[in-house]
């Protein structure tokens, strides 16, 4: 199984090749290598490769920063995977594709399904609809929607958390922001597993569309928080609730956005675990990696 992957340094990015090591012959591509701001150098790299799939694990991620840069954040995150969705059209390669919760507003009192309407409320939200869009036009796609992802690698909420934890004695942190954590090490191995479905599957396979991957459950950012630095004997701060408005952030965010993967576990057979273990091991984990000596 060869894989072309876009985005090598990212969260996801790195997740993916820890999971693939040894299982996918996986070739990554940086910034450096190809900038998917230039959507003629992203079908060049389609084109030229040697695989059996593509994903792309690269986006643009700061959602404040989009509010002021939608053009960029469109460029990223809309007209790439579409040249990338086109690209593997042509040559016939299926393609893989990740998106977010971000492109729901966050009224709903249940967790969203992939057939609930999307209704971005920032610029990140509707850059990445745009890309979902373009990219399940194309045949033999895949999109998976996640949400607040965390793991070992980049940054990312669990590690920031902690890393406040043990700087500052109290953390004020929303508790009126709801969600279902997503576990990037177990999106990783699902993904490396399900290659060779996706790479085998015709125009009409069912594990082609639109999948919402998240844990089981649905948190507040405060409890989520609150999981991860339990778990921390080196931390000192107590956690204070505070509001989402309190924060003043440029891009909205959605109130409440759990994702519901039912159609994963029905389609795949994959049923994530609940978020709060998968958040407590992340969080043992980090500690650990944390307190080992230098290399
Ligand atoms: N993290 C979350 O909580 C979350 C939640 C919902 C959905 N998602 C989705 O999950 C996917 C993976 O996110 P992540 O958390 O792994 O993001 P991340 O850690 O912010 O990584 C983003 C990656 O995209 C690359 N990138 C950005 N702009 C680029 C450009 N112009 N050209 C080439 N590469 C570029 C970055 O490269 P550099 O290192 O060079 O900047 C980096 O490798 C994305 O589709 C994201 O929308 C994430």
């Amino acid at each position: 199984m060869k894989v072309l992957q876009f985005g090598a340094t990212g969260q996801v990015g790195q997740a993916l090749i820890a999971a693939g090591r040894g299982k996918l012959s996986l070739t990554t591509l940086t910034r450096a290598e190809v900038d998917l701001t230039d959507p003629a150098a992203v079908r060049a790299a389609v084109l030229a490769a040697d695989c059996d799939l593509v994903w792309n694990a690269a986006a643009f991620t700061m959602v404040d920063r989009a509010e002021a840069e939608p053009e960029a954040a469109f460029a990223v995150n809309a007209t790439a995977p579409e040249a990338m969705a086109a690209a593997c059209s042509e040559r016939d390669v299926p393609f893989v594709h990740l998106s977010t919760d971000s492109v729901f507003d966050g009224q709903t009192d249940r967790p969203y399904v992939e057939a609930d309407p999307a209704r971005p409320i920032s610029v990140y939200g509707r850059s990445k609809l745009a890309g979902e869009a373009a990219v399940l036009a194309r045949p033999r796609t895949a999109v998976l929607r996640v949400s607040w992802v965390f793991s070992l690698y980049g940054r990312n909420y669990v590690a920031f958390m902690l890393e406040l934890g043990r700087t500052r004695d109290v953390l004020k942190v929303v508790a009126d922001q709801y969600g279902s954590p997503t576990d990037g090490e177990a999106l990783a191995a699902f993904m490396v597993e399900a290659a060779p479905r996706w790479a085998a599957g015709g125009a009409g396979d069912a594990a082609f569309g639109l999948f919402h991957f998240a844990n089981a459950g649905e948190t507040s950012r405060f409890d989520f928080a609150q999981a991860a630095i339990a778990r921390d004997p080196l931390t000192r701060a107590h956690l204070e609730p505070t509001t989402q408005a309190a924060f003043a952030e440029a891009a909205a965010r959605p109130p409440r956005s759990p994702l519901d993967s039912g159609k994963l576990a029905r389609v795949f057979g994959f049923t994530p675990q609940p978020w709060r273990p998968a958040v407590e091991r992340a969080a043992d984990q980090l500690v650990l990696a944390w307190a080992a000596p230098a290399r």
